[in-house]
């Protein structure tokens, strides 16, 4: 039988993901058939179950069931641990379900291609403190930045997030509104704002020169975040079209042992999206 893959979710029509593997199936010779499963509410252990038993050998995780396949999965990635959510999941051999979290290691790998150079050094700015920011913030700890502020709408939230990282590296929390003027070279935006046309509200000086604006959320058209980006002279500014490409990379070659090329597959997406 065809190794069958799938993305979960809920809604899940507009997903994606059974694009982006289909293209990477077939770029790497790998014998597999990957769908989209929408997931009522209230159903995912069940589907997950009948899923494993009919063929399946992994699938992706998406809204709104992040958290709970990471408290179904039997064993968890150090990654997923962090993150606090589960992205990626294996039906492994001894009949354990394994989880793991790609986003974070996604998002730090599309801004190197965006940077054109690692993240070292940089003084990041991460807006939010929901689930997208949390699996953002190991990452890009780990990826070298140089500071990492916090800045959320909802304060305490913020500070949450920070004194949970702080033994990882320098993080620091604050007020959307009392963000400080201090030459950020990186801000990514994890803030659900996007989705609604909405900025979170923070002035134009707290940019460097050089800055590069990520939104993790994609559109075909630029999303609010990165017209401000733009209108405050961000030099470089990306969606997160790429993100969810090189997420997808990372969870492929944990199920399949390769590493799919993502450049093609990305520009096909962007064509798609335009
Ligand atoms: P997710 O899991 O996608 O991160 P979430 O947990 O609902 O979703 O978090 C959404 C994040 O976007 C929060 O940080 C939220 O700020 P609050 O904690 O203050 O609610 C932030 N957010 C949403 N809309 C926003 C807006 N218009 N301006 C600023 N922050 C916004």
């Amino acid at each position: 039988m065809t190794d069958r893959y799938a993305v979960m979710g809920h809604p899940i029509a507009h997903s994606k993901s059974p694009f982006i593997h289909t293209r990477f199936a077939e770029q790497t010779g790998e014998d597999l058939v990957y769908e989209a499963i929408d997931v009522e509410p209230g159903t995912f252990p069940a589907t997950v179950r009948e899923f494993g038993a009919n063929g399946g050998r992994g699938f992706n995780v998406t809204l709104p069931f992040k958290e709970e396949a990471f408290a179904l999965v039997t064993e968890r990635t150090p990654r997923a641990e962090l993150a606090g959510a589960v992205n990626t999941v294996r039906f492994e051999p001894d009949g354990g379900i394994s989880g793991d979290n790609t986003d974070g290691s996604g998002l730090v790998r599309d801004l190197e291609r965006v940077l054109g150079r690692g993240l070292g050094g940089r003084r990041a700015l991460l807006l939010g403190a929901g689930g997208a920011a949390r699996g953002a913030i190991a990452p890009l700890l780990d990826a070298g930045v140089a500071s990492l502020v916090i800045a959320n709408r909802t304060e305490a939230r913020a500070r949450n997030l920070a004194a949970h990282f702080a033994r990882l590296g320098a993080v620091e929390a604050v007020a959307l509104d009392a963000l400080p003027a201090r030459g950020f070279d990186l801000v990514v935006n994890a803030t659900s704002a996007s989705l609604r046309d909405a900025v979170p509200a923070v002035s134009a000086d707290i940019l460097a020169a050089d800055a590069c604006c990520y939104d993790m959320v994609y559109a075909s058209t630029p999303t609010a975040f990165l017209r401000w980006a733009e209108a405050a002279g961000a030099r470089h500014i990306a969606d997160g079209l790429g993100m969810l490409v090189e997420q997808a990379a990372e969870a492929f070659e944990r199920w399949r042992g390769v590493r799919p090329d993502t450049a093609p597959v990305l520009a096909a997406l962007r064509e798609g999206v335009r």
